[in-house]
């Protein structure tokens, strides 16, 4: 079942999705070759439980024991940070967060450079986070599920780039993980309608060289099977009569 949200229940993810833009506005700030993926969490953490009412979305969920996901270079998603992980100059990692008030979700994700990197991985960045919006364009009341993948699929293929077909996007709610799945492809006109009240969590994951994935011993990280660099980029929108509305800015 796809539920609908009520104005104050978006309005209350939107004060969740607040406070994951920050907390991943102050991830770009501090991240540096030197500091470790558990030093990204433990100050995540904190800065969320800062705010009255609000709590990591993650911890707990599955047994997943973190605050955030902290996937580096050909890991795709749901790295767990570690104090063994150190951050190198040159390296890309993507920062995951979800938080919850009033028992509801908000959750983003930005994938950020270790000091310098390269054009052709900038590059990488730079079109994945294009797809998801051009993913959101495509979150409009009366377009269907498949429009939203297909939007992320023609930018990032367009650029040379895989497109992740094993991971996707959801919708959020009062649950983390709701219906509909939102691949990041597609064909348009098909999959579940759009309507008003929709909350979705759109999330390309991007890769340089092939798509498909393998996952790690740990049980959780995901990466690529050639080893090429991923790009995770992620916002948590509402479907409102003015179009999408991002919660997570
Ligand atoms: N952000 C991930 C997602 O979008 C959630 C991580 S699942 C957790 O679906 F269990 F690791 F929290
Ligand atoms: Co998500």
């Amino acid at each position: 079942m796809i539920t609908i949200k009520s104005e104050r229940e978006i309005g209350t993810m939107a004060r969740a999705g607040r406070i994951v833009f920050e907390t991943l506005s102050l991830m770009r700030e501090i991240v540096k070759a030197g500091m470790s993926t558990e030093d990204l969490d433990r100050e995540a953490e904190k800065f969320i439980r800062s705010h009255p009412g609000a709590t990591p979305s993650f911890k707990g969920l599955y047994d997943y024991p973190k605050t955030l996901c902290t996937s580096i270079d050909e890991e795709i998603v749901h790295g767990i940070p570690s104090a063994k992980r150190v951050l190198r100059e040159g390296q890309i990692v993507s920062v995951d967060v979800g938080v919850c008030i009033d028992g509801l979700h908000a959750d983003a994700a930005v994938t950020i450079p270790v000091g310098v990197i390269t054009p052709e991985v900038q590059r990488l960045l730079d079109v994945t986070e294009r797809s998801l919006h051009a993913g959101i364009a495509a979150a409009l009341a009366g377009n269907h599920v498949g429009d939203i993948g297909h939007a992320v699929q023609k930018v990032a293929e367009a650029g040379g780039y895989g497109v992740v077909r094993e991971l996707v996007g959801h919708g959020i709610g009062t649950r983390f993980h709701e219906e509909p799945q939102i691949p990041n492809f597609g064909t348009p006109r098909r999959g579940a309608q759009l309507k008003l009240g929709m909350t979705l969590a759109i999330e390309p994951m991007i890769t340089m060289g092939a798509y498909a994935t393998h996952t790690l011993k740990d049980k959780w990280t995901v990466v690529t099977q050639d080893a090429s660099l991923a790009a995770h980029f992620e916002h948590t929108v509402a479907i409102t009569a003015t179009g999408p509305r991002i919660l997570t800015q």
